[in-house]
């Protein structure tokens, strides 16, 4: 797979490509990410992408002209690329979508900042997304949150076994876990897990998956 991620702040994204699982994916090849500055397509020689709103108001509003001429660029060389607008008003980002789009050759995520960004903009996209119901500072950490959600999918990154019975799969939260010591200040780690008996402790993880979604969150039932 290959992410473009088009962004104003292409130093937010240092920490999150050079470390950890995504690191790994990245050495691997399981995934391109390249971080496009699309202030560089400004038409304008102080570089600036943004302007004020027409109708008044206040804050600066980013232009579609930088944007489309980046999207350009990318779809010259793939014209299939899906291109993925990250904004509070899209549509709400759920496990589901991730496992669809781990399937997908080419991603494209806009980053908007600012107060908002040109109503135009939305045309060049194929899909709008939100990753929760608060409005961060730009687009960034959400192009993060969902290519992360992403990547982790594709096959090889981590191993399967960790995604079999992670939480949302069968719109179940995940069971707990324990290592060692057995005892920590009086917290003992469940008898069934030491029984050493396999059938009875996939019962129980089930049945711990069961309660803690209807605890926690009766709406994924
Ligand atoms: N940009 C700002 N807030 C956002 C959110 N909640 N989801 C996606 N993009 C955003």
């Amino acid at each position: 797979m290959r992410i473009d991620i088009l962004t104003l702040f292409p130093n937010m994204f240092e920490g999150f490509l050079n470390e950890s699982i995504i690191k790994r994916a990245i050495l691997k090849e399981s995934v391109i990410i390249n971080i496009v500055d699309f202030r560089k397509y400004s038409h304008f020689s102080n570089n600036q992408v943004d302007d004020t709103p027409y109708g008044g108001g206040g804050g600066m509003v980013l232009r579609i002209e930088p944007i489309y001429d980046a999207l350009m660029d990318i779809k010259k060389d793939d014209p299939e690329a899906k291109v993925i607008l990250m904004t509070p008003d899209g549509i709400p980002y759920k496990q589901e979508m991730a496992v669809k789009l781990k399937d997908e050759k080419h991603l494209v995520f806009i980053c908007g900042h600012y107060e908002g960004f040109d109503e135009r903009i939305r045309t060049l996209c194929d899909m709008e997304i939100s990753i929760g119901d608060y409005v961060l500072t730009g687009g960034e950490l959400p192009a993060m949150v969902v290519s992360d959600s992403i990547i982790r999918l594709i096959e090889g990154v981590i191993t399967d076994s960790s995604l079999v019975s992670e939480s949302f799969n069968d719109k179940l939260l995940d069971y707990p876990t324990y290592t060692k010591p057995q005892e920590f200040m009086g917290m003992k780690v469940p008898d069934v897990l030491l029984s050493g008996d396999h059938a009875k402790i996939a019962a129980w993880r089930e049945e711990e998956r069961i309660k803690k979604t209807r605890e926690r969150r009766p709406d994924l039932m």
